[in-house]
């Protein structure tokens, strides 16, 4: 099949979805399909050719501070469309668009959308799916509002939440995070007072309205699903602090245990759940839902759920396929081959 993955594009999680790109095409080749990658920001302006064959494999590292989305803009003449030049044209031209981007358009059901209005085939969740899950507020709303648990929040633009009204409605710790991000960009823990309003700030540097959430003590769990089935759940161990976006991708700061020593019961349990949320955000093909897992009372916490998840072939959905025995040139092959037309 002649594939292209797509990459990049105009989101804080840019850098993250290109090392993914690279290795999701990386997989494509050595499976013998014809790849390009191409950055949906940058668009087809450089050198994004099909290649074939194992001689020339995609290479991509990445920084430890996330992207500055400003100068990437400014360094292209302050271009504010998001698709850029050429994207569609080589799109077209493929059989397939592997969509390998994370947050933003990519992540929100834009680009899906976008890709169903050209009848383009792609990978992943449908459009609504995407919409649904990447908005943390409204997930929670379908997730709360079906009977399951999910830490108490509010959400308001950073100007109307105020460190008392929190307090108040709130309490400390909490959670503080941008509506609509992920890789855990905007996203801080609080643990005291002090501490809130500078998260708010860095959350609302997102430019999107903020949420802040009751803090959950219990033990960090992923579970992967893939063709609406889960995998194997993931217990996420940071070596300090939370699971942040350092703690995220570089490597050896925290332990991925999988399958997660968790009881047969309660194993079970997370997964019925996981798939349900899936089920109630619409989702389909893949995603990972993350929770927090009280031990003592056997119950879950609905964290949030992710459309499209990382890729790379150490993220968590090819560790939890790989615990079934899937490996990650089988999976990517899989997904890719599991694409369809929203038509
Ligand atoms: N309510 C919460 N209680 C405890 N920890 C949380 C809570 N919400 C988020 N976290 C921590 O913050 C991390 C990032 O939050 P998350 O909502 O998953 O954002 P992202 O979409 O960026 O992954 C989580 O993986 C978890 O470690
Ligand atoms: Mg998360």
């Amino acid at each position: 099949m002649k594939i292209v993955v797509l990459g990049g594009g105009l989101s804080p999680e840019r850098d993250v979805s290109k090392k993914s790109a690279s290795l999701i095409a990386n997989a494509l080749l050595r499976k013998g399909h014809e790849v390009a990658v191409v950055d949906l920001y940058d668009g087809t302006d450089s050198d994004c050719d099909f290649r074939k064959g194992t001689d020339d494999l995609f290479e991509y590292a990445i920084p430890e501070t996330e992207p500055d989305l400003d100068q990437i803009v400014a360094d292209h003449g302050g271009r504010e469309e998001w698709v850029g030049p050429g994207v569609i044209d080589i799109c077209k031209s493929a059989d397939v668009v592997f969509v390998g981007l994370h947050g933003s358009h990519g992540e929100n059901g834009q680009v899906q959308a976008l890709l169903d209005a050209y009848n383009i085939k792609y990978t992943g969740c449908n459009y609504l799916g995407c919409a649904l899950a990447m908005d943390k507020d409204i997930s929670k709303i379908l997730v709360a509002g079906s009977g399951y648990k999910t830490a108490k929040w509010i959400k308001g633009n950073a100007e109307d939440l105020t460190v008392e009204g929190i307090e108040k409605e709130i309490g400390i710790p909490c959670v503080v995070k941008p509506i609509g991000c992920g890789s855990s960009c905007g996203v801080s823990v609080v643990k005291t007072k002090d501490e809130l309003v500078k998260a708010i700030d860095y959350a609302a540097a997102y430019k999107q309205m903020v949420l802040v959430e009751q803090f959950i003590t219990g033990r960090e769990i992923t579970i992967g699903i893939l063709d609406g089935k889960a995998l194997p759940i993931i217990e996420i161990v940071p070596h300090e602090g939370f699971y942040d976006y350092k703690n995220k991708y570089q490597a050896g700061l925290t332990d991925h245990i999988c399958p997660a020593k968790i009881n047969e019961a309660d194993t079970k349990k997370a997964k019925e759940l996981a798939e349900k949320f899936f089920e109630i955000l619409r989702m389909d093909s893949y995603g990972r839902i993350d929770m927090i897992y009280d031990e003592e009372k056997s119950e879950f916490w609905f964290i949030e759920a992710n459309n499209l998840p990382g890729m790379t072939n150490t993220s968590l959905v090819p560790d939890a396929a790989a615990a079934e025995g899937i490996r990650y040139d089988d999976l990517v092959e899989r997904i890719a081959l599991s694409a369809r037309s929203g038509n």
